[in-house]
């Protein structure tokens, strides 16, 4: 896409989850002459399923690895040109249920990049960070300036990894990028997100678990353009600088569960209010000219954003189904059992 700075070799940790999976395919099209190295501890979150579509291309390739493992992430990293970093555990109420992993993950293991990179001279290193690192915005919305005010382990763990970044860039001249995206959906992300667990359960005719009164807001990014963003930003961002990426329709948890079971023609009865979630950041809201002034602009608004994940997970059900036989069950009778069948008594 954005050929300015040839990045010829990347390095693509975390590149068998959801986001990072979209950039690697991405990426080979993008970049005609380039190579990506994928990186990836295969979590419960890593699939190499969803790197199938450019498992034949001689210009990738795929190491298993943990990124808090200096020995094999350092002489990956002496190879690339650039690092970009999804590797992270990512899902806001397992970090409430268990924050270990996170720190360990989030903050520990992109040090260990960091040093690597710094250590290997790399032309970029880019952080994948969140909108959650702001908190909770009561109104208006965020740019890149506000301070960070991140109120659970998932989000504090991130800024904490941001501030590492900055400090690389600080202390050691290494040019890192930052990117904080907003709720990305689409097609490959791990059921346990409300969307494609709202968009899986309504196919299998379960209840929807909406926290609190559901009026909790968010923006949906199509996973395409939040890829986009991260390559203009990564070719073309000023160094030691962030950039928001966002959309700009307010969605609240009920409005998101009824239009998927509107497109689904399933029932709104099967939405199901469950207690909300400890800590909930009501509302995120990104100011993101600063990314459109770099020319970023989505390709998918939200209507066309959802139909496309929803038509996809109707698609690909043995890919979900697959996730959800396995330990998936054990996460989500822990995260909803109780919940479920207290509701279900009513
Ligand atoms: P995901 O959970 O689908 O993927 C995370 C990937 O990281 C998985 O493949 C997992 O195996 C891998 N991983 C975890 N720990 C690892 C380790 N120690 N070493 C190597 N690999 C490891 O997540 P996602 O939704 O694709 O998110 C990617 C990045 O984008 C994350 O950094 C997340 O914080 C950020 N982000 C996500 C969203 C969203 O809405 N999904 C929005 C903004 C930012
Ligand atoms: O904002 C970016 C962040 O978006 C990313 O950094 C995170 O990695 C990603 O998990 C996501 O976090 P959220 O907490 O916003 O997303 P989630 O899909 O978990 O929840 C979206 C909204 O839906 C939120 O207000 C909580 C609500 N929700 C969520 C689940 C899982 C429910 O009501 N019921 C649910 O079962």
């Amino acid at each position: 896409m954005t050929q300015e700075l040839p990045l010829d070799h990347v390095v693509i940790a975390g590149g068998a989850g959801f986001i990072g999976s979209a950039f690697a395919r991405n990426y080979l099209t993008w970049h005609p002459n380039a190579r990506v190295t994928v990186v990836d501890k295969l979590t419960y979150a890593g699939n190499l399923e969803n790197l199938v579509p450019i498992d034949d291309s001689p210009r990738y390739r795929f190491v298993p690895a943990d990124i808090c493992d200096y020995e094999t992430m350092a002489p990956l990293i002496a190879e690339a040109d650039a690092v970009v970093n999804f590797a992270a555990e990512t899902h806001v109420d397992r970090s409430i249920l268990d924050p270990d992993v996170f720190v360990r993950t989030n903050v520990l293991g992109v040090n260990t990049l960091l040093r690597a990179a710094k250590e290997a001279g790399v032309k970029r290193f880019l952080q994948v960070s969140t909108d959650e690192v702001y908190g909770h915005v009561g109104e208006g919305s965020t740019p890149e300036n506000a301070p960070l005010k991140p109120r659970n382990p998932y989000s504090a763990s991130k800024a904490g990894a941001e501030l590492l970044v900055f400090s690389y860039f600080t202390n050691f001249g290494l040019p890192v990028l930052v990117t904080r995206g907003e709720n990305t959906i689409g097609p490959y992300q791990y059921p346990e997100k409300a969307t494609p667990l709202f968009i899986t359960n309504a196919l299998e005719d379960k209840p929807l678990p909406i926290y609190g009164q559901g009026r909790a807001v968010r923006h949906y990014v199509y996973v395409d353009d939040h890829a986009a963003a991260i390559d203009l930003v990564l070719h073309q961002g000023v160094p030691g600088e962030a950039y928001n990426i966002g959309a700009d329709e307010e969605v609240t948890t009920v409005e998101l569960a009824t239009r998927i079971l509107d497109l689904l023609g399933k029932p709104h009865a099967l939405m199901q209010f469950v207690p909300d979630r400890p800590g909930h950041d009501y509302r995120y809201n990104l100011d993101f000219r600063k990314l459109e002034r770099l020319g970023w602009r989505r390709a998918y608004d939200f209507s066309h954003t959802l139909e496309a994940t929803v038509a996809w997970y109707m698609e690909h059900e043995s890919w979900w189904r697959r996730i959800k036989s396995g330990a998936y069950r054990e996460y989500y009778e822990r995260q909803y059992g109780k919940a479920l069948a207290r509701a279900e008594r009513k």
